[in-house]
């Protein structure tokens, strides 16, 4: 049977991680994936995370089964997180699932059971793996403008006319923050405007919230999340705890469903727990009982606090030198927007032959559409990237 199977398109994304492997260069620099890296080139593991881990392995008496939506400390601690005091507990449902992506995979599943023709709105552009997995599971969907190229900020005018064309029942999807591939954001006032608008036309969200931290900060980061699930009768909302808290490999994150009430809430609590064991039966659960003792030690919980805005000001300092480095080798402010954008992206608006121009001239691996990963950078290959952005002509 299996010479039926055909070559799969390869996620470009993915990809990239490869050819920038075979390199031999060493001045090569990686701009590819969205995996946080100290100035030295390293991913750490965070000082509560081993802490966390140290305590599990001392503690910790049996592996047997956990819940179906796994421990329900851990829906509290990363309900508490992600939403705060905006929505009654009653009516959020949640399921701790294989990362952030399975939550997202969950959530569309969750849609296509409750409603098949729900239409899934996506923005153009978007994470590739968001219309990927929504191509697999056969959902329609429709895009809406969000990124305009010359300013490199949200087209929100583009955005709001085409959402104008939204169906009662169609869902939006909406990145909490950090935009990922743009790392342009909406602002509170053009959220509210955005919110206004999809309940006008009876639309639901589907939020992802992959970066909350690497913006403004934690709380900051989730204004926008908590403002749209207060807002709505049904909203969907998938968190990764894979970049907050650097545990990318152990595949932890949560995708919370609130109902219009608690009586609607049990069954949808049922059905999140039912696709999760038609897709893998119970969640992992090492990263997420990491993430629960983080969150309910204050100790542990400040260090990990500490150690994330250690990051998010890297990340912020490296963009602002990256934006006055080519502030003064061209002599203009066009390249300004890369200090405003947030979180570990910002799509440059190279054009593809120039992204090819900047890899095989110089090693540096950005992804094709000119997404590139802040925190690949360090002070030292920052004017590297600035001369070459330039010699590429961008
Ligand atoms: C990214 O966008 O680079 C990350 O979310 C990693 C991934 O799985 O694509």
């Amino acid at each position: 049977m299996f010479e039926h199977l055909k070559e799969q398109p390869a996620d470009k994304i993915l990809a990239l991680m490869g050819e920038y492997r075979a390199d031999p260069r060493k001045e090569k620099i990686d701009l590819g994936v969205g995996v946080y890296r100290n100035a030295e080139g390293v991913t750490p593991v965070m000082r509560a995370v081993k802490e966390a881990e140290r305590r599990i392995v001392a503690d910790q008496e049996t592996k047997a089964y956990t819940g179906m939506a796994g421990d329900p400390a851990f829906s509290d601690a990363m309900i508490g997180l992600v939403l705060g005091e905006a929505v009654p507990r009653d009516r959020i449902a949640a399921v701790a699932t294989p990362g952030g992506t399975g939550a997202i995979r969950q959530s569309l599943e969750l849609i296509r059971l409750a409603s098949a023709d729900a239409r899934v709105w996506l923005s153009n552009p978007t994470w590739p793996n968001h219309p990927s997995i929504i191509n697999y599971l056969g959902i329609p969907s429709k895009t809406y403008r969000y990124f305009d190229e010359a300013t490199r900020d949200v087209d929100f005018a583009g955005m709001i006319e085409d959402l104008g064309a939204l169906a009662e029942g169609d869902v939006v999807l909406l990145h909490g923050c950090c935009h990922n591939p743009t790392g342009a954001n909406l602002t509170a006032p053009q959220w509210e405007e955005v919110i206004a608008l999809m309940k006008a036309k009876g639309a639901i969200p589907l939020v992802d919230i992959a970066y909350q931290g690497f913006g403004d900060g934690l709380d900051e980061d989730a204004q926008a999340t908590r403002r749209v699930a207060a807002a709505f009768d049904e909203c969907l909302i998938a968190a990764s705890c894979s970049k907050n808290f650097g545990i990318y490999r152990e595949r932890t994150g949560i995708l919370m469903a609130i109902s219009r009430d608690a009586e609607q809430q049990k069954v949808t609590q049922g059905t999140l727990n039912f696709l999760n064991r038609q897709n893998f039966s119970f969640p992992p659960d090492h990263g997420a009982r990491v993430v629960t003792t983080i969150l309910n030690d204050p100790e542990l919980r400040a260090d990990w606090e500490a150690e994330l805005e250690e990051t998010r000001n890297g990340m912020l300092a490296l963009r602002q030198q990256l934006a006055d480095e080519l502030k003064r080798l061209t002599n203009s402010d066009r390249f300004e927007f890369l200090a405003k954008h947030r979180g570990m992206f910002s799509r440059i608006g190279a054009s593809p032959d120039q992204v090819a121009a900047m890899r095989e001239a110089d090693g540096i691996y950005m992804v094709g559409d000119s997404r590139m990963n802040i925190a690949g950078l360090n002070s030292e290959t920052v004017p590297k990237l600035a001369a070459a952005i330039v010699k590429a002509g961008v």
